[in-house]
């Protein structure tokens, strides 16, 4: 016998019997949603307003079915839409590090957004990234409790934190494609250099993953100096991977999060409302299938 089948065997005699598929059959959706982490190394360039609003303007202007996960310890999605999530789901956490192989699907929670359901705040989701760094094949468990779930949306819009630690690493080996906010500030512009180098190294465990784009956001008008010198640097460094909408400076914006209402649900009409609902635009076309 080769040494090869006799581990085989002693493998078997140890777990018991085949090794077996303990997960029930659940019953799948007929959609295959297009995953987009929307990530940046550094905190306040706009990762949450964009997976918010985006998340928003897709389900409200193009009827897709569209799931927003707040993979953010500090719960700021739930913040920004604290007026519009209806009470229930459960703990991101729990499908992450806990052992009743739970899907996304079943702690989700639906808002006053037609479709458009939410990951509710976790508190536990802080512990979640020292948690899953024991876990042989931690970087792929968001991708795997995505598997029934993405069966029964269009999109689904990942919140990451602001780091390049393990839960955003899940984030990106999870995602399709990813959507990179940058505001018009040095440290954010090498924060997207990381953040690239990083998607070049989850690319050998996620083939799949692409580059939507490198976004704009908190421009600001008036300091159009400042402006065209990031433009033309981040054109240099990532050229037409620089996305051709971009998002300015509106206090309607912050506002909306304050009250806890996403942009359109608060100020239909202002800048920032057009501008997500362009980004939305530009990201259904971009995705549509070419034939
Ligand atoms: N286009 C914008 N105009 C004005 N304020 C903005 C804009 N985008 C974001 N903000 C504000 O900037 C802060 C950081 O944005 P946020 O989306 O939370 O960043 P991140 O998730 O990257 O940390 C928030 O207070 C938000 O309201
Ligand atoms: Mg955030």
């Amino acid at each position: 016998m080769s040494m090869r089948n006799l581990l085989k065997t002693g493998f078997r005699r140890i777990v018991g019997g085949a090794p077996s598929s303990p997960t029930p059959q659940r019953a799948r959706g007929t959609k295959n949603a297009t995953v987009i982490a929307v990530a940046a190394q550094k905190g306040g360039v706009g990762k949450t307003t964009t997976s918010v609003n985006v998340a928003a303007a897709l389900a409200r202007f193009h009827g897709q079915r569209v799931l927003l996960v707040d993979l953010d310890p500090q719960g700021h999605v739930n913040t920004a839409l604290s007026e519009q999530i209806r009470v229930g789901g459960g703990a991101l956490s729990d499908v992450l590090v806990g052992d009743e192989g739970l899907e996304v699907l079943d702690v989700v929670t639906p808002t006053h957004v037609e479709n458009l359901d939410v990951t509710p705040f976790d508190a536990q989701l802080g512990t979640t990234e020292n948690l899953l760094s024991t876990r042989i094949g931690k970087e792929f468990v968001l991708r795997d409790a995505l598997e029934v779930t993405r069966t029964f949306y269009d999109v689904i819009v990942i919140d990451c934190p602001p780091n390049l630690g393990n839960l955003t690493l899940n984030g990106l080996v999870a995602a399709d494609q990813v959507l990179i906010p940058c505001d018009p500030s040095p440290l954010a512009v090498s924060g997207v250099h990381s953040l690239v180098d990083a998607i070049r190294g989850v690319a050998r465990l996620n083939p799949n993953i692409d580059v939507l784009g490198v976004l704009m956001t908190r421009v600001d008008g008036r300091n159009t100096t400042l402006n065209s010198a990031i433009t033309a640097e981040l054109a240099t460094d990532f050229g037409d991977a620089v996305l051709p909408v971009t998002i300015g400076i509106n206090s309607q914006i912050a506002k909306a999060q304050h009250a806890g209402v996403d942009i359109f649900g608060y100020a239909a009409a202002s800048r920032g409302a057009q501008n997500y609902r362009a980004l939305a635009e530009h990201i259904v076309t971009a995705l549509a299938p070419t034939s």
